[in-house]
């Protein structure tokens, strides 16, 4: 029998290629950061802030703050960070109505944003939110699942911290609008207390995202606080996304929503993506927790935010950065460091 293979191998270069041999994917910079949650309100408004920030001129008094530091004065360097990185699209989590509201300001009219508070569906209790830059995403669809028995209402897993929510989009990405690409992004946070929540909350997103690869035929990409690390004890639920162990029992409703035939994607994972990226292109800071502590004091810093992509693996990762939440005067953006990366969909 005649094989069509090298004929489909050179249809399919002919399609990803461009005229002057070209790659025609489009790259994506995503970065994903836990804001910590507004822990001590002062009303002070973004236009008033803005208003107050120091001479850039002038040099700060080096380290003059210490330790945690209101949203209002963070938020403008969580939002001057992504800016001056170029990010088109983020996910943040333990943000409280006020803080979301607080980005949607500084972000402006050129960016759109989904999500829900965890607590009701609605605005109670943090968000895990996801930004995107209009002129470059296209939003199609978001919804939210609880990462609990229930998936389908706000719901808290037995034994778990707080209720836990993962935003979930069908995006578009269209910086060349001339061959859109579209692809899945889900964010979320998972519990501090409970590992087997966590455990459960990576079968549920990862039985969502082989649905998605297996519904669409696009990317899957998955950004977070898992609130674990690698390795380790407490490690249940990145060893499950990342398919080093099996998953648990999800609810049955869930599962069929999300079901794909049998014989399937059956070795489905979700790829860490720093492990992805060509070492050189591997920079910044290793931990993404670091607390609120003095500069140099290490003692709590841990890597629990992720950037996966999935195992079907029509993207490249391209770069993959940690930023710094610490500035010249002291102030931490956040107890957490960004992290972000650069792929390429095609
Ligand atoms: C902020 O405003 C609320 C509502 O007006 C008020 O109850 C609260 O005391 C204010 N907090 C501060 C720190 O000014
Ligand atoms: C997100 O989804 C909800 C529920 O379907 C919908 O009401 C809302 O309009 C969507 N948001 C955007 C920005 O499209
Ligand atoms: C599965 O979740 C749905 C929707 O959240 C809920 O109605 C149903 O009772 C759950 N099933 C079980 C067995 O808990």
């Amino acid at each position: 029998m005649l094989s069509f293979a090298p004929l489909l191998g050179l249809l399919s270069i002919a399609l990803t290629l461009g005229p002057q041999g070209v790659a025609m994917a489009q790259s994506l910079r995503i970065s994903t950061y836990n804001l910590r949650y507004d822990s001590m309100p002062n009303n002070i408004t973004v236009s008033e802030t803005l208003s107050a920030l120091p001479d850039p001129l002038t040099p700060p008094t080096y380290y003059g703050a210490k330790g945690e530091q209101p949203w209002s004065t963070r938020r403008v360097k969580v939002y001057q960070h992504l800016d001056q990185e170029g990010v088109i699209l983020a996910g943040f989590q333990e943000g409280l109505v006020r803080q979301v509201n607080d980005l949607a300001t500084l972000f402006g009219d050129g960016w759109g944003w989904v999500g829900v508070g965890r607590d009701d569906g609605v605005a109670a209790g943090e968000f895990s939110p996801i930004f995107y830059k209009k002129s470059a995403i296209e939003l199609v669809s978001n919804d939210s699942f609880w990462l609990s028995n229930t998936p389908f209402e706000p719901s808290k897993f037995p034994g778990a911290g707080s209720f836990r929510i993962c935003t979930a989009t069908h995006l578009v990405l269209k910086t060349d609008p001339s061959r859109p690409v579209s692809f899945t992004y889900l964010n979320t946070h998972l519990d501090d207390q409970s590992d087997d929540e966590r455990r459960l909350a990576a079968s549920l997103i990862l039985a969502r995202a082989r649905y998605e690869a297996y519904k669409t035929k696009s990317p899957v990409i998955v950004t977070g606080d898992f609130n674990s690390e690698a390795t380790g004890t407490d490690s249940g639920a990145y060893q499950i996304i990342t398919g080093e162990i099996a998953p648990v029992a999800i609810n049955a409703t869930f599962a069929a929503k999300y079901a794909v035939p049998s014989g399937t994607l059956d070795g489905f994972t979700m790829l860490d993506l720093k492990a992805e990226v060509p070492r050189e292109y591997i920079s910044g800071e290793y931990a993404t927790y670091t607390g609120f502590n003095a500069p140099g004091d290490a003692s709590v810093y841990t890597r629990i935010d992720f950037v996966y992509g999935d195992s079907t693996k029509k993207w490249t990762a391209d770069k993959y950065h940690v930023g710094s939440s610490l500035t010249d005067d002291g102030v931490l953006a956040s107890d957490h460091r960004p992290v972000i990366a650069d792929i390429t969909l095609h």
